[in-house]
């Protein structure tokens, strides 16, 4: 606005600090999830015999994506397979629901490795991935699962270990990648450079009765199609040079990564990180504990950093991401990937940990107070930030109020405090918005949080209790080591 002042037009900005209209970021849920959370009385009864936290699977979604992946390989005529990542979540009933399906598993320690024989996957259909131990390598061996190899010095080990039924199944695993107008990836610590193939292959012909060399996969520390378009370039570029030294090797592994859409609605989305940003810069109230930015910092009133959040709202998620990777069109092959992989009867792999488990669990917890503190209206909840690591792994979406006694309040917000005596615990430093507030009394379901968040990083800090988890089908519950799927049988593809 322009005033005079003493003879002289000066110009006055005003920057009206806006007040909050309420900033939702609602979950995306499918039939099965929502009709979970509609069952406001089981979950009530189930917190209050089994405590809070308390974790909720449904192992018949993961078995439904896994057919989703298959659908894709077929669609596109190609031979393959799905292994889920066990690594993004703990529960047994995932894996013995998994292991009565076609689905196969991809394990990243000794105790996951344990766990998948134990819960009925014949090591036919396991995969070894991740860092290794070497006596993690000898069970991988001596059990005859196949094994991802990261380096030249994990191969050498490997040729040196008895198999059991014959040589082990190898896939050679690889980063970085020479030519083909190369896109650069960011540095992995995990596999190999394309340089290293030719000392793999050595070792290969001196074991040739230790290993068998079945393929490359690749591992990218991205979600970018460009660069993994250029990863896959270098697959087939790898996996005709193996087969060139006599090799029997016919695997691409696409590995995983391929994402989940957690919220509803692209606006709400757009809408909360562009009210981050006005906050951060001082242009309206905060919307997130003591002004965190998420990445983001103001400078001289300019906006500096970048947004550290997962991309919370992903319209090419799963399937739907893996199939945009496998049309594309290869740059220097000038064909499209999932043509090239047919006509080479190339198998595809692919090891998808979240989105195999998308739409597939939640995490309930108690609400135990709702207080004002120095103008912050702060809920005080039954578990702590490893429970329910949304946090940690940067995805913000809001979670549900189940009531009590189905009674609904009015509209409001607040912090999510945790369990721990700590300042730091803090399950949301995003400031949730209620349609309806919840009270001291009822539950707060975060959902769809199968993958990495329920239970990835669950510890002991305290004394406070680790979660149950129990295994949903419909409205009958187990709890989770109980649950076996001999009744489901039938439905095996
Ligand atoms: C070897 C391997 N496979 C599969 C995955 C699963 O990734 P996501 O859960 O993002 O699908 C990862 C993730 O780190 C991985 O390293």
């Amino acid at each position: 606005m322009k005033v005079t002042c003493r003879g002289q037009t000066v110009m006055i900005i005003i920057v009206i600090m806006q007040t909050s209209a309420p900033l939702y970021l609602d979950p995306s849920l499918t039939t099965a999830l929502a009709d979970t959370v509609c069952q406001q009385e089981l979950l009530h009864t189930l917190v209050t015999a089994l405590g809070s936290p308390l974790n909720v699977v449904l192992p018949d979604q993961a078995v439904a994506n896994a057919q989703q992946f298959y659908g894709l390989l077929d669609r596109l005529r190609l031979r393959g397979e799905v292994y889920f990542a066990h690594k993004a979540n703990r529960s047994t009933a995932f894996l013995r629901r998994l292991a009565a399906s076609k689905t196969r598993i991809d394990i990243a320690s000794i105790g996951e490795l344990q766990h998948a024989l134990g819960c009925g996957f014949h090591p036919e259909r396991i995969m070894a991935t991740g860092p290794k131990t070497p006596e993690f390598l000898w069970l991988a061996a001596r059990a005859g699962a196949i094994v991802n190899v990261d380096s030249l010095d994990e191969l050498s080990t490997l040729a040196k270990l008895p198999a059991y039924l014959g040589p082990t199944r190898v896939l050679l695993r690889f980063s970085s990648f020479t030519a083909s107008g190369t896109v650069a990836a960011r540095t992995s610590r995990f596999g190999m450079a394309e340089t290293d193939l030719g000392a793999c292959l050595d070792v290969a012909d001196a074991f040739r009765d230790r290993l068998d060399i079945r393929g490359v996969a690749y591992h990218l520390d991205t979600v970018g199609v460009t660069e993994k378009a250029a990863a896959l370039d270098g697959c087939i570029r790898m996996l005709l040079e193996i087969q060139r030294r006599s090799h029997n090797a016919d695997v691409i592994d696409i590995g995983g990564g391929f994402g989940v859409n957690y919220l509803e609605d692209s606006q709400q989305w757009d809408n909360w990180t562009s009210e981050l940003t006005q906050a951060v810069l001082g242009h309206r109230d905060p919307i997130t504990w003591r002004g965190h930015g998420y990445g983001l910092r103001a400078e001289q009133g300019r906006l500096k950093g970048a947004l550290s959040l997962y991309p919370a709202h992903r319209p090419v998620a799963g399937p739907r991401y893996a199939e945009e990777l496998l049309v594309q069109r290869s740059p220097s092959l000038g064909q499209r990937y999932s043509d090239i992989l047919l006509e080479t009867l190339t198998q595809v792999y692919m090891e998808p940990g979240r989105a195999l488990v998308d739409q597939a669990g939640l995490v309930l917890t108690r609400v135990l107070e709702v207080r004002q503190t120095a103008g912050e209206t702060l809920i005080r909840l039954d578990l702590n930030h490893s429970d329910v690591s949304l946090e940690e792994h940067g995805v913000v979406m809001d979670p549900m109020v189940i009531p009590r006694g189905g009674e609904q309040h009015g509209p409001g917000a607040g912090y999510l405090i945790g369990n721990l005596c700590l300042e730091a615990d803090l399950i949301s430093r995003r400031k949730i918005y209620f349609r309806s507030m919840p009270r001291p009394g009822d539950l707060l379901a975060f959902v769809n949080t199968a993958g990495y968040f329920m239970d990835f990083s669950a510890d002991h800090a305290l004394h406070q209790p680790i979660a149950r988890t129990v295994a949903l089908t419909g409205d009958r519950w187990t709890l989770d080591d109980q649950y076996w799927p001999m009744n489901r049988e039938t439905e095996v593809a």
